[in-house]
């Protein structure tokens, strides 16, 4: 075992307030003045809130946010605000909406705004005889739900169904009860996780069976945002491009490993939004993944068909469990205003949304790497970013990016000569 002087507990540093805090770490492990100074700037979120909304906050994050253009969604304009820190994201969403933009845009639909809560039961040694035992009671389970959140009942929402089912695991039989419940303009976790701890032990005690997990499930399969559009082969470069892109979806479904990365890609513009707008990214990213995999084998999120008049029609389907009320979303000053410029009244507005760009993304991605490959446009917004890297500042940036794409060579070593020999002519 190698022992160390360095300790990583930290006494009372939880209890200490932002700026003490920041202080701490530096004497920890010898944080230079700049870089404190670097920390304590939290730039548009003020530190009071970064440390209201996480533990032990010393900073803050920031991430570009770029508009997305073009996109037209049930007939109406958006403009798209994306956090991401990825080159090429933004701009791919914008080429695919202008190249669908005459022809009509995006169509959307939602399959309900309800949420799943789980209950799990173990120790039940008649479980198909529980499972009745649960079903019978399922007026009370509702009044209860509902008695838990009597505001989400006045915006329309509550409690919608119960289902049991039974599972065998190595750890013998369990029964997981589902509360589904419409949480309507809120994610709806915090609703469904305190109806689920409140009914648990009810449940448990009609029950042989002893109350163990009560959370809500990502798999959102109740909360499902559609986007659907046509791209005209004329529009898109023609037969062989779409017959390429549609040879690439094929691809993606029957291979898991081409899959997570057309996934990955198709979440590039989802996480995106959901960033921005102050949603939970690691909810949509696993009920996305999740339902993926639903058939049993991982999948693509999107289809990609060709119709009777031989244009290409893409749709996605996914889980979206995003709201406007309720957490990040409501009290982050830049989630705010990403919401304002987005224009979205309700949950299922942003939802369907953010699968619109989701379909964008991947229709751009599909298309520049059955075409010209990828990093082409990647590397000149890339080469950007390596130009800074070496330390090119104002309209060095560009120049510095200019040669290495020219070049073909988007490499440190090669922008830092190129900062060299433009500083020193
Ligand atoms: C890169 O972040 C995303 C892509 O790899 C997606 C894809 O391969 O479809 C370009």
């Amino acid at each position: 075992m190698t022992t160390s002087a360095f300790s990583s507990r930290i006494s009372g540093f939880h209890k200490q307030g932002f700026q003490d805090r920041v202080e701490t770490l530096a004497s920890y492990i010898q944080l230079t003045d700049d870089e404190q100074v670097h920390l304590r700037n939290t730039g548009n979120l003020p530190a009071e809130m970064a440390d209201r909304l996480i533990e032990n906050a010393v900073g803050t994050m920031n991430i570009p946010i770029g508009i997305a253009t073009n996109m037209r969604i049930d007939g109406v304009d958006r403009l798209i605000p994306m956090a991401t820190e990825e080159s090429s994201v933004v701009a791919a969403v914008c080429n695919a909406a202008r190249q669908c933009y005459d022809h009509g845009g995006f169509i959307t639909s939602m399959s309900g705004s309800s949420m799943i809560a789980q209950i799990q039961l173990t120790g039940v040694s008649n479980p198909a005889f529980a499972r009745q035992q649960i079903l019978e009671r399922r007026d009370e389970v509702a009044a209860l739900c509902n008695s838990t959140d009597p505001v989400l009942l006045k915006m329309g929402g509550g409690f919608q169904d119960l289902e049991v089912r039974l599972l065998d695991t190595p750890t013998g039989s369990m029964v997981i009860a589902h509360l589904i419940v419409d949480t309507r303009d809120a994610m709806g976790a915090n609703a469904v996780n305190s109806m689920a701890e409140k009914l648990a032990p009810m449940i448990a005690s009609w029950t042989e069976g002893k109350t163990n997990l009560r959370i809500l499930s990502n798999l959102a399969d109740r909360r499902l945002a559609r986007a659907r559009c046509i791209w005209r082969t004329q529009d898109i470069g023609g037969p062989e491009v779409r017959d390429a892109m549609v040879s690439a979806y094929h691809f993606a479904n029957c291979d898991p490993y081409r899959a997570a990365t057309h996934n990955k890609g198709i979440m590039n513009g989802i996480s995106a939004v959901v960033l921005a707008t102050g949603n939970d990214t690691r909810a949509v990213e696993a009920g996305a993944h999740a339902y993926a995999a639903r058939k049993g084998h991982y999948g693509s999120l999107t289809h990609w068909e060709v119709n009777a008049d031989g244009d290409l029609c893409g749709s996605i389907e996914l889980p979206m469990a995003v709201g406007l009320v309720g957490g990040a979303t409501k009290l982050h000053p830049t989630a705010k205003i990403a919401l304002k410029i987005l224009q979205v009244q309700t949950a299922s507005d942003l939802a369907r949304t953010i699968a619109a760009v989701g379909l964008a993304q991947n229709f751009s991605a599909m298309k520049a790497l059955a075409t010209t490959g990828i990093q082409k446009g990647h590397m000149a917004l890339h080469a950007q970013n390596i130009a800074m890297m070496a330390g090119a500042v104002g309209d060095e940036i560009d120049r510095v990016a200019r040669t290495l794409v020219a070049q073909a060579a988007v490499r440190l070593d090669v922008a830092e000569a190129e900062l060299q020999k433009l500083r020193s002519a």
